[in-house]
């Protein structure tokens, strides 16, 4: 068997449907969509027909929908723009977020930190999830935004947003939820929900790297995020990067329609794989216990005993490739701080294994991987004595 890739939550490969669009595309639509001549006026017109079908993966207005360089941008953009917007107009601009976003949300909190803005991060219980309760008591008359993620990138756990954006909702709070996990995976009717911002990468569901969006609620406006041109409706300029924004709609389009099957398919092969490694002792599952409030095809689990670094590495020489799910920084694992979030110590928050299944992940694959995981660990285990 050929190398078996296991970790989508990290990127997926694009869908050859959407590297044709986006191969076609480039020849084909290289007008600027900002010029008034046909080549431009095509170009203009992907760009927003990718919008509509971005809008419609989301449930929202395509005039909701802003073209970015993916998740990184939207949360910052979110995040500071209403923060400064806030602030400028004299209104409470405190906000409240958990401690397990992903970086690309924490780390713009730490930098508002520095400009003056008050941060509150919400705990979570031991299967990741957020509480109402925890949200109620961190709220007060300073809070202007609250941002919690729609679905963690490390264990999976899908947070109550329904809940959360309804609480938000009635004091008049700014709701964002970071979605670059969820997004293209899960249903989302941001409408239905009450979410007034969400941001989301393209190359986490089947498009190329560097696009993204935010969708933002209209009555709702930002700082702009890049001054100069009118692209975007003045709030981010730059001549649009038309391939990789129509490649956005396609891989927009065929969630849209295969997500709900798709959605099936990898959760009776999470749980095929959940109850492969129960099955070899002292081992466990990180995060929801039940596939209900995980993301389809997400799993995080450790061994007793053994290191996150030295199974990936024997499961990579096995021609698997998995995740450690925590930052590798200067080439050292550092403790997952979504792991200790959930009340882990170093030592078992450093046993944490990612896999992430996906489109392309088959039951030939899942067994595979079940076998390889079973002889390296019994292998590991025999070492160790
Ligand atoms: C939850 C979450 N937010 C944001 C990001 C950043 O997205 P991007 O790589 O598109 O900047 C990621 C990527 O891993 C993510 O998982």
């Amino acid at each position: 068997m050929r190398q078996v890739y296991l970790d989508y939550a990290a990127t997926t490969p694009p869908d050859p449907r959407v590297t044709a669009c986006v191969a076609e595309s480039i020849p084909a639509l290289f007008g600027n969509p900002s010029s008034i001549h046909s080549f431009g006026r095509s170009a203009r017109g992907a760009v927003e027909k990718a919008r509509r079908d971005v809008a419609n993966l989301l449930g929202a207005r395509p005039e909701e929908i802003f073209f970015t360089s993916g998740g990184s941008e939207s949360d910052n953009w979110a995040i500071k723009g209403m923060a400064f917007a806030l602030r400028a107009a004299g209104r409470p601009c405190g906000i409240v977020t958990t401690a397990i976003e992903h970086p690309a949300v924490l780390q713009t909190c730490a930098w508002l930190v520095q400009q003056g803005f008050s941060v509150q991060y919400l705990p979570v219980d031991a299967e990741g999830v957020v509480s109402l309760e925890n949200l109620a008591a961190a709220v007060d008359e300073t809070t202007g935004i609250v941002s919690v993620m729609f679905a963690n990138n490390e264990v999976g756990t899908i947070e109550p947003i329904a809940e959360i954006a309804a609480f938000c909702q009635v004091r008049g709070i700014f709701f964002h939820t970071d979605a670059v996990q969820a997004a293209g995976h899960l249903p989302i009717d941001v409408q239905a929900l009450g979410i007034d911002a969400l941001s989301l990468s393209g190359h986490k569901f089947y498009a190329i790297k560097g696009i993204g969006a935010l969708y933002l609620r209209s009555g709702f406006s930002l700082d702009a995020l890049v001054h100069g041109g009118a692209q975007e409706r003045g709030m981010r300029a730059g001549t649009e990067n038309v391939p990789a924004i129509v490649g956005l709609g396609c891989a927009a389009a065929l969630a849209a329609t295969e997500l709900k099957e798709e959605a099936r398919r990898l959760r009776a092969l999470r749980e095929r794989i959940a109850a492969g490694v129960l099955a070899l002792g002292e081992s466990w599952l990180n995060g929801p216990n039940d596939s209900v409030h995980c993301l389809p095809g997400h799993l995080n689990f450790g061994f007793r005993g053994i290191r996150q670094d030295v199974l990936l590495m024997r499961l990579d020489l096995a021609d698997f490739a998995v995740s450690a799910g925590s930052a590798c920084s200067a080439g050292a694992l550092t403790p997952s701080h979504v792991l200790l979030a959930l009340g882990q110590d170093e030592r078992k928050a450093g046993t944490a294994l990612r896999v992430t299944l996906g489109r392309f992940t088959t039951a030939v694959e899942v067994d595979a991987f079940l076998t390889a995981l079973r002889e390296i660990v019994t292998d590991l285990r025999r070492i160790r004595k």
